[in-house]
């Protein structure tokens, strides 16, 4: 069992769980992933390793309330437990001192941007964060990425707060005026990371996403996570979950996500309205 020593709501169905599990913050790095399950009957749910610490034996998560478990798990408490708690899993970021390089976080991409920005400062580079939420009460970690980069840029669809309009707005910009950007990472929801690609692919500037398919294993056993890339069929949770954004099938990936949107619908409204579960 593990156990959760935090929790904290970051915004409005975004929170942030620290929990117990040493093996895993031994290991831990950048861009990996964990794991976990509620209970015995719960599904596998994958969460980005947003940070660590190896001397507590701790991982932290932030995690989006979108569907059964991740509202199931919301409701958990410091104190409570959690099943299973597997990672680190996937491949970290191919961190390297590249020079100048711009990390965007969107929405509850935010958290997985965040580390990496951390470590490819710690590596010596010039790190440039945009950050973006669709309004001003939406947006996470805004301080803690402050302190990781050199030079902080924070947008909102609606312009509540920041910048108005959307991260590839910015990202476009300052690609007009910086000639020297060397790498882009670009993590949020699949819709801002295919237009986070689009956008660097006039400029010439390799770009590195972190993909998000429904995974069931986790280990490159069940298929699930399948990605294009190049023309090549590649599993996110072994050969991922960073891709170049240039070279992934945009379109599989969005057509695959909705998949399950049925059953997703259908089991949300069982236990709103209680009733017989009928998906065992
Ligand atoms: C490598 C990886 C890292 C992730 N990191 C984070 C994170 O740090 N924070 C965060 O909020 N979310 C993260 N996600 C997405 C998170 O796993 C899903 O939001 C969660 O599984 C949804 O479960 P649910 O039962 O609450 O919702 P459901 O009702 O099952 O689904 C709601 C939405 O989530 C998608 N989804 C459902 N099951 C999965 C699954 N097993 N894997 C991926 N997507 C799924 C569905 O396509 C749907 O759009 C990550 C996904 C992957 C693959
Ligand atoms: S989740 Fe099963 S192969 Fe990746």
């Amino acid at each position: 069992m593990y156990d959760i020593l935090r929790k904290q709501e970051l915004a409005p169905s975004i929170k942030l769980m620290e929990i117990y599990a040493p093996l895993v913050a031994k290991k831990a790095q950048a861009g990996q992933f964990i794991i976990l399950r509620l209970d015995t009957d719960g599904e596998r749910i994958p969460l980005t390793i947003a940070d660590f610490d190896r001397d507590k034996g701790t991982i932290t998560t932030i995690f989006q309330e979108v569907g059964f478990t991740t509202k199931r798990l919301g409701e958990l408490e410091a104190g409570d437990r959690l099943l299973d708690f597997v990672g680190p899993l996937g491949r970290p970021t191919e961190i390297e001192q590249y020079g100048t390089v711009v990390c965007v976080g969107g929405g509850v991409g935010i958290a997985p941007i965040y580390p990496i920005a951390r470590a490819l400062k710690q590596a010596g580079n010039e790190v440039i964060g945009i950050i973006g939420s669709r309004t001003k009460n939406l947006l996470i970690l805004e301080q803690e990425m402050g302190q990781v980069v050199d030079q902080l840029i924070v947008c909102t669809d609606d312009g509540s707060y920041g910048r108005h309009g959307f991260v590839t707005e910015a990202l476009e910009e300052l690609l007009k005026t910086r000639t020297d950007i060397a790498r882009v990472w670009g993590i949020g929801p699949v819709i801002m990371m295919k237009n986070v690609a689009r956008t660097t692919l006039p400029f010439g500037v390799k770009t590195i996403v972190s993909m998000n398919p429904i995974m069931v294993d986790g280990t490159g056993m069940c298929g699930a996570c399948r990605v294009g890339v190049g023309g090549e069929t590649k599993f996110a949770c072994v050969d991922g979950p960073e891709f170049d954004g240039h070279l992934v099938d945009w379109d599989l990936a969005v057509r695959r996500l909705s998949f399950y949107h049925d059953e997703e619908r259908r089991i949300q409204q069982v236990h709103q309205h209680g009733g017989d579960c009928q998906c065992r």
